[in-house]
């Protein structure tokens, strides 16, 4: 099995980030991040691939005319770095048919939500103040729509009666930090395939 070379986006704290890079370390992960690319200079997420010696770089939204000339120089840079496979982690743009079309099938993201319910930002506020009794989270492949893509894993997190929409988040995070790194392990496996919406995983 060949590992994964992962370019992750991310755009704030990178506890994700942290969880990919850590299993890749300890060996459950078959996996190399080979680069950590953010659209905001103080992210802390390029301050943890600092920390574990991986490449980095900043690249401003405001440098560029449109979205896809955005996207046109992260896939260079993603290029460069000879990623094979690219995992958005609390990235806030929405990503073009140019990031999508230059990694056919390996574009991830994880969501806050059980997916198609909640999708956009504050999906655990979302969540909590419409009532749900469970809540949970969503690793999906990356289509052109927001938070549409074929769901690979999904963990469920119940709601608890003294719950507010903070403590939910935590505990929600704390399964994020779970399936991230499993589902991009049967992708490294080759265990994924994608049959129209629906994403079979082999054994
Ligand atoms: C996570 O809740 C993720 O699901 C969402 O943004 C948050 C990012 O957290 N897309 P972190 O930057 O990985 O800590």
């Amino acid at each position: 099995m060949q590992k994964l070379k992962i370019g992750v986006l991310a755009s704030g704290s990178g506890s994700n980030l942290q969880a990919i890079i850590d299993e890749a370390t300890a060996g459950t992960l078959p996996a190399e991040v080979v680069m950590v690319i953010s659209d905001k200079a103080d992210a802390y997420a390029l301050a943890r691939a600092d920390a574990a010696g991986i490449t980095t770089a900043w690249v401003n939204p405001k440098d560029f005319a449109s979205r896809e000339e955005y996207d046109a120089k992260i896939v260079k840079l993603l290029h460069l770095a000879e990623a094979d496979t690219v995992a958005l982690a609390g990235y806030l743009r929405i990503v073009t048919p140019v990031l999508l079309n230059a990694f056919p099938g390996r574009v991830l993201n994880i969501h806050p939500a059980l997916l198609p319910a909640f999708p956009g930002l504050h999906a655990q506020r979302q969540a909590w103040e419409y009532g749900v009794k469970v809540a949970g989270c969503t690793v999906h492949f990356v289509d052109e729509g927001l938070d549409s893509g074929p769901i690979i894993l999904q963990a469920p997190v119940p709601v608890l009666e003294d719950d507010d929409a903070g403590t939910l988040a935590a505990r929600i995070l704390e399964q994020e930090h779970i399936i991230y790194p499993l589902a991009l392990k049967l992708l490294a496996e080759g265990k994924l395939m994608v049959e129209g919406r629906r994403v079979r995983i082999a054994d």
